[in-house]
């Protein structure tokens, strides 16, 4: 039977971190965390010694041109997800519960199967969604948590808990999923002396992006790292320019298709 901490028996191969693995990583490891959404990312990001590929529903924005994560649905998150889990055998594969796939329990939980039956080991939702996060767990399937700035609901991307009432409503989110059972925390864009402070309150272990180098680990878009869209976040450094290696290739086989240079000519 299918639990927490156990592999997707739909992926025996896998062989990484476990859900439980993960939470007991807190205070020993620092965590690691890509999103893939494609075969060819998933199969490269493998054997990268990530601890957690995520199949984010940033695939919205950053992968399928979408203007928001809201336009994902759950059909498209489990394409996704099954592509990924193709590439990725060994690493463990979280699968984001997309925007309206959580309002109930009972919805929840049938949107966790169905992301796992697609190829993922556990699944993350935003908010304190705390009845949905106990229904997901007692179904088998682990959790992982978000907090901070909840791209799903909110309409203004800015960094959030620089107030009093912000930072105390975030920290409480966070208490409240870590008590019961997510195995881990996403914290998005809050600000670094809040997400310290959260890290420092859970029992679990914190994953922050755009939330300060205080988080038990990092979580970027994998696209935004390997600089496949012209302008990524300014809170990323690429270490790749793969957009501009599509155009040089592109360029490169236009130019020698119509002979203008020799075939097998580089530029
Ligand atoms: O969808 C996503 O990529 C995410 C990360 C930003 C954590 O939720």
């Amino acid at each position: 039977m299918y639990g927490p901490g156990d592999h997707n028996p739909l992926s025996p191969a896998r062989t990484g971190r476990t859900a439980t693995d993960i939470a007991a990583s807190k205070g020993e490891r620092r965590l690691a965390m890509l999103t893939a959404y494609d075969y060819p990312t998933a199969l490269a990001l493998d054997g990268c010694g990530l601890d957690l590929i995520l199949v984010g529903d940033s695939l919205g924005e950053v992968e399928l041109g979408f203007p928001s994560t809201r336009d994902v649905s759950v059909e498209m998150m489990c394409h996704h997800i099954r592509a990924v889990a193709h590439g990725a055998t060994r690493t463990h594969i979280v699968g984001d519960m997309p925007a309206d796939s959580y309002r109930t329990p009972d919805e929840a939980v049938a949107t966790a199967t169905r992301l796992v039956e697609a190829g993922a080991d556990s699944v993350k939702l935003e908010g304190a969604m705390v009845p949905e996060v106990l229904a997901i767990i007692d179904a088998g399937i682990p959790v992982m948590g978000h907090v901070g700035l909840l791209p799903q609901t909110h309409e203004e991307r800015r960094r959030r808990g620089k107030t009093p009432e912000e930072a105390e409503a975030i920290n409480a989110d966070a208490i409240a999923l870590a008590e019961a059972g997510c195995y881990a925390i996403v914290i998005e864009a809050v600000d670094p002396e809040v997400s310290g402070r959260i890290t420092a309150a859970v029992g679990v272990p914190t994953i922050g992006i755009a939330a300060g180098a205080e988080t038990d680990g990092q979580v970027l878009v994998s696209t935004d790292l390997i600089g496949q869209l012209p302008e990524p976040p300014r809170f990323v450094t690429p270490k790749a320019n793969v957009f501009q290696t599509v155009i040089d290739a592109g360029v490169a086989f236009a130019r020698e298709v119509r002979g203008e240079v020799p075939a097998g000519t580089r530029s």
